[in-house]
């Protein structure tokens, strides 16, 4: 279905070359004056420089041709503007077609074709702390939104599994126990079934391991361990295979009580078997380069302002690192998938790296020209004041402990305002909580950074996630009150405030679309917090259930029922869902 604005200015168009002008000057937007009117075309200005005349006389004769069904308003006014208001019954049926089609009519504009949604980017071994909310909440946000747009939609979490991190565990575990058989390269019987260590425990090594990298007969322990676990040494793959079976478990829990699953449980490990032959191949056709004994992919540009380093393949020790990864895991991409796009969602400060990636994979070939590649580098959340978060003793806060801190807040409130009984409480908490987070996160630029505030994201008033369901819930509990809805067709606008909610609602499609094109789940925020605005402006005006008249009230009804699907589809868009009763 189109959108009401492209339908407008197809109109303007139309009347634009039925005056014999040009039609390319009937482009319509929304009114920057919306106490004038809702809608505004200023094409009569530039046409008047071609036509060579008055732009009031143009606007006038393309009034004059406009249909004025469609319009309860068109007006030319000086010094040639075109004010417009549509026609209550041309906005209601064109909400009445947002009732009826599927999805409320928004066009698909990712049927068929498939994308590759790189977020999360957990490290095994390594408890989720808070920097793994926002690449976390952002790109669950992101995946939704290209599957409601007819996406084939993959999400990835590509974990890093590979790295050194797993060398310092190699490395620190057998400083612990050297009688483990994993470190013994003659054994050959089978390794132990049962873990080494426990997840609290090694919770505790790899921190310890981490902060022993400034010893240099350590560090070159792990650095040797990572280079044989790499080149497959069998005891280190097995305590590999041991660190997996401990960490993976519990990061899927967290991820889920976030409400964020992941298609593919894919890591930096299971781009290793592309990376022989991958570097092979580069090498063959020079585009790997041998430079102070690493090979490395020149990527700089001449359009470049600022120097691009080249990307680093093999590192001079032999071994490979975090972008020699993630071009082998886009070389399993466009084997297995062949994507038309893959989108990564990470910390700004890896845009540099993400710029080399991609280079090297377009010049490369391995990701071929059509596929769309691109990098949300996304900002910091910092504390209230402003300043990176730390705990009250200066480390870095666990994830759990930050989602554990919103809903210890949100369920003091909810059993205090004895919102549902007993044994809702739970329920109900969680899902406040987790929209308060996420919504207190997306409603920002993802590029931007933004201050953690618990008081202000749990409030359920304001641009708040709480808000939001606040309004589903009233919603919903009006039309539990009236009885069964689903069936009542929209009606023309009987006051201003209906009119008002309707038009806020025509801005799904435009809205879904830029946040599509964009990559700005914000948009989304933005959109639902104008409508449960008008949605309570609309409530607090008018008697709903107590309208005598019963058309009138079915009427109001199936607005607010419309207004509701589209709130909860949004909501789910964004990541959380609405309790039955706040
Ligand atoms: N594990 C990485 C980190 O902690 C993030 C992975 C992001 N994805 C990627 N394809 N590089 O920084």
């Amino acid at each position: 279905m189109k959108k009401i604005l492209d339908m407008i200015t197809g109109k303007m168009e139309k009347a634009f070359a039925d005056a014999g002008y040009d039609a390319s000057f009937g482009k319509v937007t929304v009114s920057n004056r919306p106490d004038l009117c809702q809608y505004q075309c200023n094409g009569a200005m530039a046409a008047a420089k071609q036509y060579r005349c008055a732009p009031i006389v143009v606007a006038k004769a393309v009034v004059e041709k406009l249909d004025g069904d469609d319009f309860s308003m068109c007006e030319a006014v000086m010094p040639g503007f075109i004010n417009l208001k549509l026609s209550d019954s041309f906005l209601a049926s064109y909400l009445e077609a947002m009732r009826t089609e599927a999805d409320f009519g928004v066009e698909k504009c990712g049927q068929g074709k498939t994308i590759v949604v790189d977020y999360g980017g957990a490290n095994v071994a390594k408890p989720l702390h808070i920097g793994h909310l926002r690449p976390a909440i952002i790109g669950e946000a992101l995946k939704r939104i290209c599957a409601f747009m007819g996406y084939h939609a993959i999400g990835d979490v590509h974990l890093g599994d590979w790295g050194l991190q797993m060398g310092l565990i190699i490395a620190e575990l057998q400083e612990r126990q050297p009688e483990l058989p994993y470190f013994d390269p003659d054994f050959t019987g089978e390794y132990p079934k049962e873990s080494p260590f426990t997840l609290t425990e090694l919770e505790e090594i790899y921190p310890t391991a981490s902060a022993k990298k400034t010893d240099p007969v350590f560090a070159e322990k792990a650095h040797t361990a990572t280079y044989e676990l790499q080149q497959g040494r069998r005891g280190y793959r097995a305590i590999w295979d041991h660190i997996m079976g401990v960490s993976l478990p519990d990061l899927r829990r967290i991820y889920d009580a976030l409400d964020v699953h992941f298609e593919k449980w894919l890591g930096e490990s299971d781009a290793d078997p592309y990376i022989p032959a991958m570097i092979e191949d580069l090498k063959s056709r020079g585009l790997a380069v041998l430079s102070e004994g690493a090979w490395v992919i020149p990527v700089a540009e001449e359009a470049d302002k600022k120097e691009v380093p080249p990307m680093i393949l093999v590192k001079s020790d032999g071994s490979s690192i975090y972008a020699t990864t993630d071009l082998a895991t886009m070389v399993q991409r466009m084997q297995d998938w062949n994507p038309d796009k893959m989108l990564y969602i990470t910390d700004k400060r890896q845009n540099l790296h993400f710029e080399q990636v991609f280079r090297a994979a377009k010049k490369s070939g391995i990701v071929k020209a059509e596929t769309e590649l691109e990098h949300v580098g996304h900002g910091t959340m910092n504390g209230k004041d402003g300043k990176p978060f730390k705990t009250r003793e200066g480390g870095v806060l666990r994830l759990e402990q930050l989602v554990k801190d919103m809903t210890d807040f949100v369920r003091a409130k909810v059993v205090e305002n004895k919102i549902v009984a007993e044994d809702e409480v739970e329920e109900t908490t969680a899902k406040i909580a987790l929209a308060a987070l996420k919504y207190g996160d997306l409603s920002n630029q993802p590029t931007k950074d933004y201050n953690f505030d618990l008081e202000r994201f749990a409030a359920f008033e304001g641009n708040t996630g709480p808000y939001i369901l606040y309004t589903i819930v009233r919603i919903k509990s009006i039309l539990a009150k009236y009885g069964p809805w689903e069936q009542l067709s929209i009606q023309a606008a009987a006051n201003d405030y209906a009119r008002d909610l309707m038009l806020a609602i025509t801005k799904l499609s435009p809205t879904l679309e830029a946040a599509l094109r964009t990559s700005s789940p914000n948009l989304i925020c933005a959109y639902i917090y104008e409508l449960s605005g008008a949605v309570n402006k609309f409530y607090h005006e008018t008697r709903i259930l107590g309208e005598a008249d019963e058309g009138l009230k079915a009427g109001y009804i199936a607005l607010i029922g419309l207004a509701k699907n589209i709130l909860e589809t949004c909501i789910g868009l964004l990541g959380f869902s609405a309790p039955e009763k706040m």
